[in-house]
């Protein structure tokens, strides 16, 4: 699998901000690696448009529906983007989340023909207290569907205290903890396993991309903050390459 960088729009982006986009096709159009902008919904065909992998940051586990306000993977799917995020730590808090619904949501994403990037974390007092292996095999174990593969789906390693705040593990933490998962993710989908990109994601920037994808067992980053701008996401990718 190439290495992969994704960028998580979170609940930003206008139309003016497309821009952004039609810079950062231009400097990476050759890229090495896989790059992919998660956008909000209502920009989606529009972000396709300028030529850049395009992914969702939700959605609902079942097709179409009375579900006001709620969007389908085949929705997604239908406006170009090939890649859906579930799991992530802001559903999880602001929506109630579990690990079923997010194993739900993943198998919708790649029903509908989409690569999934399942996102996993610890809060900081599981942390603090020594749990964070215990906590990222049980979500591992409870929200990643038994077919899952190398091809379908991407595990995003984000520590909950490190989304947003400025704050990073060190670089010790992060390859401990990505061996544990690697190691984990082989003993339940063998070769599969070792082959899923995990990705490492929480403060990640220019300044600290490097030591951090020169980790080993990081295929890549999910980036929020520093995703928004070229000037800032451009360097994170070519740190990458
Ligand atoms: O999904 C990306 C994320 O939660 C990390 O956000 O702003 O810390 O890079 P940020």
């Amino acid at each position: 699998m190439r290495k992969l960088i994704a960028g998580n729009w979170k609940m930003n982006g206008v139309q003016a901000n497309l821009p952004q986009l039609d810079t950062l096709a231009k400097a990476h159009d050759n890229a090495s690696v896989d790059v992919v902008i998660c956008g909000p919904a209502t920009l989606l065909g529009r972000m396709v448009a300028t030529g850049l992998t395009i992914g969702g940051q939700d959605c609902h586990p079942i097709t179409s529906g009375a579900h006001t306000g709620d969007i389908s993977a085949p929705m997604i799917a239908d406006t170009g983007a090939t890649y859906v995020i579930t799991g992530h730590y802001e559903r999880r808090t602001d929506h109630s989340e579990n690990d079923a619904l997010i194993a739900a949501k993943t198998a919708a994403g790649w029903d509908a023909g989409l690569h999934v990037i399942l996102c996993i974390g610890e809060t900081e007092a599981q942390y603090r207290n020594g749990e964070t292996l215990d906590v990222l095999r049980r979500q591992m174990d409870h929200s990643i569907p038994d077919a899952a593969t190398a091809e379908t789906t991407t595990i995003a390693y984000e520590p909950i205290w490190a989304i947003g705040t400025g704050l990073t593990p060190t670089p010790d933490e992060i390859a401990t903890v990505h061996a544990a998962l690697r190691a984990h993710l082989t003993a339940r989908f063998g070769a599969s396993g070792t082959a899923m990109r995990l990705l490492y994601g929480g403060s990640v920037k220019a300044s600290n991309a490097d030591d951090i994808f020169a980790l080993p067992n990081v295929d890549g980053a999910l980036v929020g903050g520093a995703s928004l701008k070229a000037a800032d996401f451009s360097p994170i990718i070519t740190a990458l390459e």
